[in-house]
């Protein structure tokens, strides 16, 4: 049995809008899991070594829950585009080139490195249209300890030649890959239409009866900018609404992730309600691409489950402290768009969208929680330049604000510490 204890501030959020701090705890891990969290320890582990972080933030680690590996070259480039119109300039060419698989490796080994000594140790995850690169980018995920979803993106009606495969290819890719898959234990697949403009109707429908079939998770794009719901509504005849596009084909159930629906009206939000479809608020990306604000609060306040994802690359970096702070920001312009009556996020809420509203999704509880797979970060938040002594919860929402360099001195990830700093 492998035992992992951590002492220091522990600071966790068990529920939306609520902290749970404790000065000088004990963070406690069997097998990687989570036994509990402790004032003093238990006499069991009496004799047990622990790792001592005083002085230090023990946080719970962040859910990336959408983002685009493939499109980590090109952070930050093409972003004064509409989301039409960037696709075709820079991601499109970019994802063209996995079909080299050295190229693949030296990305997204980058790419997992980079993600953990950010203190991200769980992503849903898209990779391009490619079967090899998407095992590359799988494995290389897995090394550096990181868990969750990757899905090969489905594309056959490509807006380019250059990036495209027929739907005969496509189907038989995403077979091979998911029986290739099956030698992976923490990253798994997730079936991936890109968005619906970019999918036939009879490769949808295949992929909704392979999602039932073998009990799949999905994600994709829904309700993300003006242009691209016009194009669907254009594409899609036998659909009132762009999420009866995904809905009738199979691709709506409790384990969906639909990243932005940033324009998503009330009827959208009770088709997710009732379906237990899982929102993915990118509060840069929106913003990036000029696509909107979401509606966040009203998803939240109507019973919607609510992620964050950091949408590399229509968002601008990978890491999850910016897209809480993003997700603060985005609710504060509808605050003020909106006469002050929708209120904000706080930092506890949009800490808890980052860190716990993921666990559903896994299947785990909110917070530390007794049985989760232990995923935890360390903080140094220079106490020392502190105004006055803060308690636990102003030292987290100082540091979501500052997101201060090289904060994170240590990441764990189940069994395993993933990242010390030197
Ligand atoms: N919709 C379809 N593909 C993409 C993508 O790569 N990025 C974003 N932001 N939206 C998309
Ligand atoms: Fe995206």
């Amino acid at each position: 049995m492998s035992l992992r204890i951590l002492r220091g501030t522990i600071v966790s959020a068990p529920a939306l809008g609520e902290l749970d701090a404790l000065e000088d705890g004990f963070l406690v891990a069997e097998d990687g899991v989570i036994q509990g969290v402790y004032e003093t320890l238990p006499p069991q582990y009496a004799a047990a070594e622990v790792e001592d972080w005083s002085g230090h933030l023990i946080l719970q680690s962040f859910s990336d829950m959408h983002l685009h590996a493939p499109q980590y070259p090109m952070l930050g480039m093409g972003l004064d585009m509409p989301l039409m119109d960037w696709l075709v300039a820079y991601p499109f060419p970019l994802e063209a080139k996995y079909t080299d698989t050295d190229f693949a490796r030296r990305v997204y080994s980058k790419l997992a490195k980079d993600l953990v000594e950010r203190g991200t140790t769980r992503v849903c995850i898209f990779s391009s249209l490619h079967r090899e690169s998407t095992l590359v980018l799988m494995e290389e995920l897995e090394k550096a300890g990181i868990i969750g979803y990757a899905g090969k993106v489905n594309m056959d009606r490509s807006m380019v030649d250059y990036l495209s495969e027929t739907t005969e290819e496509s189907k038989r890719e995403t077979l091979q890959w998911l029986e290739d898959s099956k030698r992976f234990t923490n990253i798994r697949p997730m079936i991936t239409p890109r968005f619906t403009p970019s999918c036939t109707d009879e490769l949808m429908y295949f992929l909704g009866d392979l999602v039932k079939k073998y009990d799949l998770p999905v994600q994709s794009h829904l309700s993300e900018n003006d242009a691209e719901i016009e194009t669907v509504l254009a594409l899609c005849p036998d659909c009132e609404h762009y999420w009866e596009s995904y809905a009738k084909r199979g691709l709506w159930t409790d384990r969906t992730l639909m990243a932005h629906c940033v324009w998503s009206n009330e009827q959208e939000r009770r088709a997710m309600k009732d379906h237990g479809v899982t929102v993915v608020h990118c509060g840069d990306s929106n913003w990036d691409l000029c696509s909107g604000t979401a509606p966040v609060r009203d998803m939240l306040n109507e019973g919607v489950k609510v992620c964050l994802g950091s949408d590399c690359a229509g968002g601008d970096n990978i890491d999850m402290f910016h897209s809480v702070v993003a997700a603060i920001r985005a609710s504060k312009v509808r605050h003020l768009m909106d006469n002050k009556q929708t209120a904000f996020l706080t930092v506890a809420e949009a800490w808890y969208l980052a860190v716990s509203a993921p666990n559903e999704f896994f299947g785990e509880k909110p917070g530390f929680a007794p049985g989760n797979r232990l995923g935890a970060m360390i903080l140094a938040d220079d106490e020392e330049l502190a105004p006055y002594p803060l308690d636990a919860k102003k030292r987290l929402e100082r540091a979501v604000y500052r997101r201060q360099k090289n904060c994170i001195r240590a990441v764990y990830s189940g069994e395993k510490k993933i990242f010390a700093a030197e």
